[in-house]
């Protein structure tokens, strides 16, 4: 029976030899499979004599444990062995310094935006929000400014697929004043709302650009005179560039849905901007026959409204002369806003 011990030795020499684990599977059925070198031995008992036959058994018996033996511990080093190979492979060297993590920052446009937000909010106003891509009943006829009229050539917009009911093209929104008409006619006075958004025009230099966002104020009940415009109008100014060391002065100018009508241009008395009037709203006591498309009787209801550019707001807050440095995402530029 020393081809027992020879087995034994032969197996354990073999699975040492062995990397990789399925090759060690194959190997160990060599041995202990159905047709391996110990079956062969196990089936050769029965030839024996009785007395011979269990001690030979035995000595089967004791091999294939030992065999078994040290195929577990070679399963157990080859998968240690791969184990430390992946956490090797995976290592993480925290010694690198960081790549850190970009903290991102709010556009200086969004911050103007969030700005006059809380300081109508503050004073009573609601604050609403509508469609860019608006009928032209909404943007133009509504706003007394019908097919034809020549103060839409004032406006030259961006049509879309699509028409209305009546079959006019839709359109890009070319102002907030819609949102006049779409707030008005859901509720009822007193109405005191801004409506700010994204507004759209075929327009393209250092102030101008195709997207551009603007801030609708409305304000109508049976006794809103263009001295509260003015009165409101001049103190979100004060509130907004956080001094009243600013000039507010209202100049004569024409829009179809308002009369009187003015455009806002505002100085600083103070500062590195001091001297300059710059535009920077639209703004009047809604026509008569824009509160009757309201819904309202311009015999009682009267009000102001006005439309200002938030790209100009914030142009002056900051001090920036190219409003395109706003949209071109340069990080450079946005980086100081955070
Ligand atoms: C209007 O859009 C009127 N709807 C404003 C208004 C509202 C008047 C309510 C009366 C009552 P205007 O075209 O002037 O008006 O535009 C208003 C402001 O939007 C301008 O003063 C300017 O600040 C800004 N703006 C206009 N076009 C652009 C543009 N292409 N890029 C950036 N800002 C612009
Ligand atoms: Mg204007």
């Amino acid at each position: 029976m020393s081809d027992v011990d020879a087995i034994v030795t032969s197996a354990i020499e073999e699975f040492g030899r062995i990397a990789d684990a399925d090759e060690l599977e194959r190997v160990k059925a060599r041995f202990l499979g159905k047709s391996g070198s110990l079956t062969a031995l196990l089936k050769a008992l029965g030839k024996l004599a009785p007395d011979e036959r269990r001690d030979a058994g035995a000595r089967i018996n004791a091999a294939k444990d030992r065999i078994e033996a040290a195929l577990g511990e070679r399963r157990d080093a080859l998968a240690a062995a791969a184990l430390d190979a992946r956490l090797a492979e995976e290592a993480l060297d925290v010694t690198l310094p960081g790549r850190g993590a970009g903290l991102g920052g709010i556009h200086p446009v969004i911050r103007t935006w969030q700005r006059i937000e809380s300081i109508f909010h503050s004073i009573g106003f609601d604050i609403a929000d509508g469609p860019e891509i608006e009928t032209d009943w909404y943007n133009f006829t509504a706003l007394n400014n019908p097919l034809n009229h020549p103060a839409r050539s004032m406006q030259d917009t961006f049509y879309v697929e699509g028409s209305d009911q009546g079959g006019l093209p839709l359109l890009l929104r070319t102002h907030t004043s819609p949102m006049q008409v779409r707030y008005a006619c859901q509720h009822r006075p007193p109405i005191k709302v801004i409506a700010p958004g994204r507004t759209y025009r075929v327009d393209s230099d250092a102030t101008h650009s195709p997207m551009f966002h603007q801030v609708e104020g409305l304000w109508i009940d049976e006794n809103v005179s263009f001295a509260d415009l003015k009165g409101v109008y001049t103190d979100f100014l004060r509130k907004f560039f956080e001094t009243d060391e600013l000039q507010v002065r209202f100049r004569p100018s024409y829009f179809p849905f308002t009369e009187p009508s003015a455009e806002i241009d505002m100085m600083f008395a103070s500062g590195p901007q001091k001297g300059r009037w710059l535009e920077i709203s639209g703004a009047g006591q809604v026509h008569p026959s824009v509160v009757r498309n309201f819904g309202l009787d311009p015999e009682r209801y009267i009000g102001f409204a006005f439309g200002s550019g938030l790209e100009r707001l914030s142009m002056l807050r900051y001090g920036i002369d190219d409003l395109r440095l706003f949209f071109d995402g340069d990080l450079r530029f946005l980086q100081q806003f955070r």
